[in-house]
């Protein structure tokens, strides 16, 4: 392990550009490139988005608890709350599934998209857990197998 840090967000709306810039600062201390700091920011502002809105219901009295771990060239970043929990979450990670008429149901999709592997753990009335890791350089390693 090369770095780790461990912070407690209030759940208020602000504390999501607080973590986005804590996981891109530690991301800053590996390989990665520009746009996979970029990529890492987007899905850690989803993450942390959705234990704020859904897991706590907006409500900001809640702790939104965020470590983000750097292993040489790789970064893991865990997003954990103790809010109401999710029912289904294989149909929750599905694009276009939000239990909110208002949003895109994008944000798995995101966090999918944009890191190399993720892992979500829930119980319901208990908690969620987000994990999800990204190998710093493996864009252009991507670019230059045409993998
Ligand atoms: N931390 C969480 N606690 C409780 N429910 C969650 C949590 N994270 C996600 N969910 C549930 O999973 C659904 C899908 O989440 P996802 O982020 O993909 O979409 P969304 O948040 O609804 O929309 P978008 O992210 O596009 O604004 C949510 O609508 C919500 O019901
Ligand atoms: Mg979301």
């Amino acid at each position: 392990m090369q770095n780790r840090v461990v912070v407690e967000l209030a759940s208020v709306p602000q504390n999501v550009a607080v973590a986005r810039l804590l996981a891109a600062m530690v991301a800053a201390q590996a390989n990665f490139t520009v746009a996979e700091v970029d990529e890492i920011k987007l899905a850690v502002s989803e993450a942390v988005t959705n234990a704020v809105i859904h897991g706590y219901g907006s409500q900001p009295e809640h702790v939104v608890r965020l470590e983000v771990t750097l292993f040489d060239n790789r970064l893991e970043v865990l997003v954990e709350d103790q809010g109401r929990g999710i029912d289904d979450i294989a149909l929750a990670m599905q694009p276009a599934v939000s239990s909110d008429p208002d949003r895109m149901g994008l944000g798995f999709c995101f966090m999918e998209s944009h890191m190399d592997s993720l892992e979500v753990e829930s119980t319901p009335g208990r908690g969620t857990r987000v994990r999800m890791t990204k190998k710093a350089g493996s864009e252009h390693l991507a670019r230059a197998t045409g993998s």
